[in-house]
């Protein structure tokens, strides 16, 4: 019998994303907020590492079955890292992604040094509190202007290394293929594997 691991996000986009990723593992069946409600879990760590902790460990606490979270920053150099762990609520609103991008764009009005990573801690949480975690990082530059309607979030603005296009302007596989979350998630697969073979057990 597949082993049913719930994934501990309400971002449709992330859902999407992840179902691409990690949909094809032998003897795993997803959940996701669609076909099993839970709790929103608050985001209140100080690191990406603690929020992708609490959102694993809350969700198999409260749906008593195996819980995938990921939490991700985008980290700018010339900003000493930030937006980070505050990607989301950067502008102030929660996931107002347009308002995080011009705020973004606008503190770094005449600044030459553009460079970025996105940077996606993933963890899988056991209902019996055993945790793995895995990151994942794509390197990048911040456009001068929003190019593309792909994506979310930063996307628009997000031009990986060698690359000339931003990640809104990739077709969803290309973003897939090379994309932090696709880093931390292939990172966790060999976990995964193991918990479908009830090696975990
Ligand atoms: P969280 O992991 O849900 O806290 O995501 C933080 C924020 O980072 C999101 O609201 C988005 O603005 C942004 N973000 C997360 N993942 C991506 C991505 O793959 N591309 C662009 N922006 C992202």
């Amino acid at each position: 019998m597949a082993r049913k691991v719930v994934l501990a996000t309400k971002n449709p986009h992330k859902v999407d994303e992840i179902l691409a990723i990690l949909g094809d593992i032998p003897g795993i069946e997803w959940l996701t907020f669609r076909d099993f409600p839970f709790p929103d879990v608050e985001e209140v760590g100080d690191t990406l590492e603690e929020n992708a902790i609490l959102k694993a460990t809350g969700v198999a606490r409260a749906t008593g079955l195996p819980a995938l979270a990921e939490d991700t920053g985008l980290e700018v150099e010339a900003l000493g890292g930030a937006p980070g762990v505050l990607s989301s609520r950067f502008a102030g609103v929660e996931k107002d992604y347009r308002a995080n991008n011009e705020k973004l764009l606008s503190l770094l009005r005449d600044e030459a040094n553009r460079t970025a990573r996105f940077r996606t801690v993933a963890v899988l949480a056991l209902p019996d509190g055993r945790t793995w975690m895995t990151e994942g990082v794509l390197q990048g530059q911040i456009a001068e202007a929003p190019r593309g309607a792909g994506g979310f979030g930063y996307d628009p603005l997000f031009i990986p290394a060698g690359e000339t296009r931003t990640l809104a302007e990739m077709a969803p596989e290309e973003k897939n293929e090379i994309s932090h979350r696709r880093r931390a998630l292939e990172a966790m697969r060999p976990i995964l594997e193991e918990l479908a073979r009830g090696s975990l057990d």
